[in-house]
């Protein structure tokens, strides 16, 4: 029984929704809550030959006992939110905190034309916007929307309630450590701390309720945007590594460099990982496609996870090994 943080130690897009997905199912997770910044977030979830796409509701949603709920600190686009529930068949479980940012088309305008969007080219979202009239006070809220009312939910109510009932919760953290705006690489960055202390204060939890902090890296290093991005490879390169990736939600190019250790173990140390998850290692090590046991990893993948959890000195736990939400190696006990 236990609170557990899913957070990412890079610049998002490793791997959250698919760690979560899983967990949710195998863990039967009867109540999550989503956290991070808003919709500016993509997470893909594949399951059963079906793909989704998501940037409001919570990637728990495969299992459907699931309580879904999305924290106060999260930015809300209504319009998104009320398509991704439809399209999930989620009405009767999704619960939205009413003291959640509403993003305005306003805001989407003033971030697809405004300065961020040539500098730090953000995702167009109306997050940064938003988040900019959150601080001073005077952004609506979704409690002042008809339109959400029937979803409505004291989220830290729930969290917390859950907790002291002993359930296993999971708090999902959106972007990258090195996106944050206290941690990350000023000015290109997001708009608020996404480490795993700032994903509880979203859900209204408090630091002496998590047991644990899983840290999702990648096998490689992406980031979409502007910023620096340390061994970055040309897209030819990255390509011919099978590392070319698309953005979910802009469908831009993310960048692409080799694992970083330093900004692995920094992140370990930002977010106070207690494990970490290592996605795609598939794409380093095509053999491993679809593996689910950790013997059958080949030596040269198994001594690339060993090395790794030497240098962050944090268990990884869990080993992607394709897109697939049950493509996974679970070393958990
Ligand atoms: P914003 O969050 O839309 O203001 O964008 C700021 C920077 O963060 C840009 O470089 C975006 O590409 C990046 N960013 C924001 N959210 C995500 C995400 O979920 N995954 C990857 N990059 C993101
Ligand atoms: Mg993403």
């Amino acid at each position: 029984m236990s609170c557990t943080v899913v957070v990412c130690g890079f610049f998002g897009d490793t791997g959250k929704g698919k760690v979560i997905s899983y967990l949710s199912l195998k863990d039967k997770i009867t109540v999550t809550a989503r956290a991070g910044v808003g919709p500016n977030a993509g997470h893909t979830v594949v399951y059963e030959g079906k793909e989704y796409k998501l940037r409001m509701l919570p990637s728990a949603f495969l299992y459907n006992k699931c309580r879904l709920l999305i924290g106060p600190g999260v930015l809300v686009n209504p319009e998104i939110l009320l398509n991704e529930i439809q399209l999930t068949k989620s009405e009767d479980r999704v619960g939205v905190d009413g003291q959640c940012a509403v993003i305005e088309p306003r805001h989407v305008e003033a971030d697809k034309k405004g300065e961020l969007a040539k500098k730090i080219k953000t995702t167009g979202s109306g997050s940064g916007p938003c988040n900019a009239e959150r601080a001073l006070r005077t952004v609506k809220l979704t409690r002042d929307l008809p339109e959400l009312e029937r979803f409505l939910a004291d989220v830290p109510a729930e969290v917390n309630r859950a907790i002291d009932e002993g359930k296993d919760v999971l708090i999902e953290g959106t972007q990258g450590t090195y996106l944050s705006l206290f941690h990350g690489t000023y000015p290109y960055c997001t708009s608020k701390d996404v480490t795993a202390s700032a994903a509880c204060s979203d859900v209204g939890v408090g630091p002496t309720k998590v047991n644990d902090v899983i840290l999702v890296l990648k096998a490689y290093t992406t980031r979409v945007g502007a910023g620096p991005l340390q061994g970055e490879l040309s897209w030819e390169e990255a390509e011919k590594r099978g590392w070319a990736e698309v953005a979910t939600v802009t469908g831009r190019r993310r960048r692409a460099a080799p694992f970083n250790y330093e900004l692995a173990k920094r992140a370990v140390m930002l977010n106070g990982a207690t494990k970490a998850a290592i996605t795609k290692i598939d794409i380093l090590f095509p053999e491993c496609k679809g593996v689910k046991a950790y013997e059958e990893l080949s030596q040269k993948a198994k001594k690339f996870i060993a090395n790794i959890e030497k240098e962050i000195k944090v268990p990884v736990t869990l080993i992607g090994t394709g897109p697939g939400t049950r493509e996974i190696v679970d070393r958990r006990a």
